[in-house]
């Protein structure tokens, strides 16, 4: 008697604990599933390499199986100073390096919007599983399809785009890309970055006119910051002018490089390159090699090779010269190594060892 009671009212709670310990445990496993079914398909995509570009464009010209939004639709305007990346090779996607460039810049600029630009389509499994979808992310990058001749339409360079020059050089992917970046700037303004850029602190306190020497005499065109402004479409019209007026697909920097630096020529009041600034260059900022260009093209061994960078505080940006690099190794204490890890932490985590190869 005494005894049965209090059992019988012990008996119910302990059948009602289990079954919510049971109920509990399902709910677990169910959402230790579904955690990584999500991370099998988004958080850790598949390591996927892009590696071979060749000379071939043919890939710019064709619509199908693309997942990305048009960048001539009518809803496409990039907000003022975006930052702009365009890939113009036929990989179809993009490699650890250049999402790296791209997750620095991303980084530096929370509050501005960065386009990625692609001269060809990305597939829908592309989108959805590769590096891009972890770049998809960032709620500050942005993708766009360019289709190069919808894009030229309705600008000085529309004939010029036209008539495809760019078929006819020996490096038909980067000078593609000499007149997109131009085109661009024209368009929205902004900032324009090489994919093989790592951009380690933000560009906002340098204004927004600007462009960068490689050397005592050569601007580059892997970094330009042209504005809206009454100064920023004074340049980008010379330098739609000059792409327009001076293409040539049998010299390499002719039309990237080149033309900026032929244009900074008339600009300027001298003619002594070591001379230019926004004293003698109608306000246009040229800023030295020590911000974008820190280490040399010869020497850019320096950034693969275990070791540490010298004299290398006022950099903004570091450029990796692609063109040179593309398939050196990078060790495993290298500047580069060291960079993208803090730099583009989200991607040099994904790749791990394969980073860059
Ligand atoms: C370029 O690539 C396309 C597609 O892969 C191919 O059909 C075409 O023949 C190639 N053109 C040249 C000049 O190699
Ligand atoms: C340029 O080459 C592409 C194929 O790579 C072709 O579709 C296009 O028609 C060419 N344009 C001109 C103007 O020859």
């Amino acid at each position: 008697m005494y005894s049965s009671k209090p059992q019988k009212k012990y008996l119910f709670p302990l059948r009602r604990q289990l079954i919510l310990c049971i109920t509990l445990l399902i709910f677990s496993v169910l959402i230790i599933v579904y955690i990584n079914v999500q991370s099998l398909s988004t958080l850790r995509p598949p390591v996927m390499h892009f590696d071979t570009v060749g000379n071939n464009i043919s890939c710019h010209y064709v619509d199908e199986n693309d997942a990305l939004p048009s960048a001539e639709d009518k809803n496409f305007i990039p907000r003022p100073n975006s930052i702009f990346f365009h890939e113009t090779s036929c990989r179809g996607g993009l490699n650890s390096r250049q999402v790296c460039a791209i997750e620095s810049a991303s980084r530096a600029h929370p509050r501005r919007q960065v386009f990625v630009m692609f001269s060809a389509p990305v597939s829908e499994a592309v989108y959805q599983r590769s590096p891009i979808a972890k770049l998809r992310r960032f709620a500050n990058i942005k993708m766009a399809r360019v289709h190069i001749s919808d894009y030229a339409r309705n600008t000085p360079l529309e004939a010029l785009v036209a008539s495809a020059p760019f078929n006819r050089s020996k490096w038909q992917v980067e000078h593609t890309s000499d007149i997109l970046r131009y085109l661009t700037l024209y368009k929205w303004g902004g900032v324009y970055l090489d994919t093989d850029m790592l951009v380690v602190k933000s560009l906002t306190p340098l204004g927004h006119n600007w462009v960068a020497k490689e050397s005592n005499d050569l601007v580059n065109a892997a970094v330009i910051a042209i504005s809206m402004d009454h100064l920023g479409r004074k340049l980008a019209e010379a330098l739609i002018n000059e792409v327009g007026t001076t293409y040539r697909p049998d010299i390499w920097i002719h039309n990237g490089p080149g033309a900026i630096t032929r244009v900074l020529h008339k600009m300027c009041e001298t003619p002594h390159p070591s001379e230019w600034s926004s004293n003698t260059c109608q306000g246009l900022e040229v800023y030295s090699p020590e911000y974008f260009y820190p280490i040399h093209y010869e020497q850019n061994d320096d950034y693969f090779k275990a070791g540490d960078l010298k004299n290398v505080e006022n950099a903004y940006t570091h450029h990796l010269w692609n063109k040179l690099t593309y398939d050196k190794k990078i060790e495993k204490d290298s500047p580069y190594a060291k960079m993208a890890q803090k730099y583009c932490p989200t991607i040099y985590e994904m790749y791990g060892a394969h980073f860059g190869s």
